[in-house]
């Protein structure tokens, strides 16, 4: 099957973010910071890197942030010019990627992520493969994106691709569980936040996707699951009926589920550790605390 180039992909940032709750009440959850960058700007570049040259925001009204951050900020750029302050300029001329473009739809009501995906098949065509990318998710890779890295099977397979990563029995339930067969990882079963004694295994859809087109007129027929919402996991099980479908084992690097508080603190601390400027230093001060001390 040929379909058009990957260039699009999907990023789902309607939701409200309760778990974050104060802090989400006038900010969208994706604008939180690690370290000095917001969750999305991590995201956006992951998928630049991987060739994504379209991004497809799908948001609420309440979101408004998420645009402007990505926008070119006139006032505050040219304040800075006249200043001098070309170090300060250089992050905010980072901040979308070159040739990068931004485009939002909105999802009119909360009705599960499958549905927020759906949400942006007007400016998908029918031919065309597209990632989807979830902002709650930070991957990082010394070398390589986790989805640069799916791409390049994808490049090879032709079929859809997911980033699939081992949990505990005890995170089971939070997450899109796969059932593989092979080395290959091919995937013959999804359940979306299974029971862990219902589970098919530890293997657990980490919020990185590449999909074949058929992926998104699944969803327009599927039906609420999970929750009683329209999940992406049930159309991603429907499509194993028609299409096969791999796993991608995402190695050498580190997954943090900023949706979490403790996986949010963890990516900052660990972000920081690795930050060229403030690395060392941050070091030495965490080894300088006393942690038994409250
Ligand atoms: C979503 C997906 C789930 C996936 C998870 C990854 O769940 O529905 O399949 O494993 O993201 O973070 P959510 O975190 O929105 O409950």
């Amino acid at each position: 099957m040929s379909y058009k180039p990957l260039t699009k992909a999907v990023l789902p940032v309607a939701g409200l973010g309760t778990r974050f709750l104060p802090a989400t009440k006038a900010i969208p959850k994706e604008m939180l910071t690690v370290v000095d960058k917001p969750l999305i700007q991590y995201i956006v570049h992951e998928a630049a890197e991987a060739g994504i040259t379209d991004i497809i925001l799908v948001t609420h009204s309440s979101k408004g942030a998420i645009e402007n951050h990505f926008d070119k900020h006139y006032e505050l750029e040219t304040e800075l010019a006249l200043r001098g302050k070309q170090e300060r300029l250089l992050p905010l001329r980072e901040i979308t990627p070159e040739g990068v473009r931004l485009v939002s739809v909105r999802q009119p009501e909360a009705l599960g992520l499958g549905h927020a995906i759906l949400c942006a098949s007007p400016v998908i065509a029918e031919d065309e493969p597209f990632a989807v990318l979830l902002p709650d998710v930070l991957m990082h890779h010394p070398q390589k994106g986790c989805l640069a890295q799916m791409v390049d099977t994808y490049q090879k397979l032709h079929t859809s691709v997911v980033a699939l990563e081992e949990v505990p029995d005890d995170q089971v339930e939070k997450y899109g569980i796969a059932e593989v067969q092979g080395p290959d990882l091919r995937i013959t079963r999804l359940v979306e936040k299974p029971k862990v004694n219902e589970a098919p295994s530890n293997l657990s859809v980490v919020g990185r996707y590449i999909f074949t087109p058929r992926l998104m007129s699944l969803l327009k027929h599927t039906q609420p699951g999970a929750g009683g919402e329209i999940q992406l996991t049930d159309a991603m099980d429907a499509l194993l009926q028609e299409e096969v479908m791999f796993g991608f084992e995402f190695k050498g690097g580190k997954s943090y589920d900023c949706g979490d508080k403790h996986g949010y603190l963890q990516a900052n601390v660990e972000y920081a550790l690795r930050d060229a400027k403030l690395g060392d230093t941050f070091r030495e001060y965490l080894m300088s605390l006393d942690l038994q001390a409250r």
